[in-house]
């Protein structure tokens, strides 16, 4: 994945072919919802935060989250902590992991993360952030990009600070949330708030994250900030036609025919909790009549094969569709 002169959209060295990006869902961004993102037109695709300590120790469900297959990349792989010796450790260690990427998480407002003086907390701090980042970037083969907030809150915004540091320390790209931890999800994104990031980087591509659930909100977000690359978050669940920038689908037949698409992903490659499958399934049965019933029956179903008839009913009555469609 090594750009090549005239290739639109790169992160250093590491070319994308569309502009939008999965962000990382922590829960969520498994191989197997990153490989349907990806097959339906993201650019690049981002596991959930990945800590730092779990590398380190060799803890097996830490390194179960950076399994990847090559149809899914480009990937990012993100860390989170908040030692600069033990980031730059995992960074090392992942030097021989397939990512194309490595990403440090600055925006995680999750109480037990930010506690210990990681994800959005780091933010608070430019100078540890710069050394985390530093660190990161020396024991890293691979490029190294950022992820960050607006800020803490409304009185503390210093994404632009944050990004200039990124910048300097040779990050690859910086990824803003137009949000403060404060926010939390709640409330507009800002695209004041990434329009200056943007305004401040020069060097490296900035790349927009908040708020964007329709096509026309990839268009707006393009033209209040400026950004040519954005990251998509909770808009691609159970509506992956949003990386090719189109409209979600209303019949419940295309929408179950991505969800079958979806569980055979889940059963081929990831050894995924049945409870977060179904979360995930749910998603997919929304936005028309008998929704509320087929989600009930997924919630309820008892294994795999109930779950696909679930779907497959849901989709076209009693005939059901086939899963050998989506045979690789
Ligand atoms: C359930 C959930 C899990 C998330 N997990 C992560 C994560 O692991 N790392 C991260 O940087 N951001 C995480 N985020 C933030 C998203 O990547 C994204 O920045 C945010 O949802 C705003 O984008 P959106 O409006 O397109 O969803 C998470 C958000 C949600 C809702």
């Amino acid at each position: 994945m090594t750009a090549t002169p005239g290739s639109s959209h790169s992160i250093g060295p590491v070319a994308l072919d569309s502009p939008l990006i999965a962000a990382p869902l922590a829960g969520y961004s498994d191989l197997a919802f990153r490989l349907l993102c990806r097959r339906h037109g993201a650019g690049m695709v981002f596991s959930e935060m990945i800590s730092c300590h779990g590398l380190i120790h060799r803890q097996k469900a830490t390194f179960d989250l950076c399994r990847s297959i090559e149809a899914e990349r480009p990937l990012a792989l993100q860390i989170f902590g908040a030692e600069p010796e033990s980031m730059g450790e995992a960074a090392a260690i992942l030097a021989e992991s397939p990512a194309d990427v490595i990403d440090i998480n600055m925006g995680c407002p999750v109480r037990k993360v930010v506690k210990k003086g990681a994800g959005a907390a780091l933010m608070r701090d430019p100078a540890l952030a710069r050394k985390v980042i530093a660190a990161v970037v020396k024991n890293s083969p691979k490029p190294v990009t950022v992820k960050i907030r607006s800020g803490w809150n409304h009185q503390e915004k210093n994404a632009v600070e944050i990004a200039k540091i990124a910048e300097d320390e040779g990050c690859a790209a910086v990824t803003i949330h137009g949000r403060t931890w404060s926010d939390g999800f709640g409330g507009r994104v800002s695209y004041d708030d990434i329009a200056a990031v943007r305004r401040a980087i020069k060097k490296i591509p900035v790349i927009a994250n908040g708020d964007i659930n329709t096509p026309a909100d990839i268009d707006t977000m393009r033209e209040k900030t400026g950004c040519e690359l954005m990251m998509i978050g909770r808009a691609g669940l159970g509506n992956p036609w949003i990386f090719a920038a189109k409209p979600r689908p209303t019949t419940p037949a295309a929408l179950m025919n991505a969800a079958l698409e979806l569980l055979d992903l889940m059963e081929r490659h990831a050894a995924c909790a049945p409870g977060r499958g179904k979360n995930i399934i749910s998603r997919f049965a929304r936005g028309f009549a008998g929704a509320a019933k087929l989600r009930q029956e997924i919630f309820s179903a008892r294994d795999m094969k109930s779950l696909r008839m679930s779907i497959s009913r849901g989709g076209l009555g009693k005939k059901g569709l086939s899963s050998e469609t989506f045979k690789e």
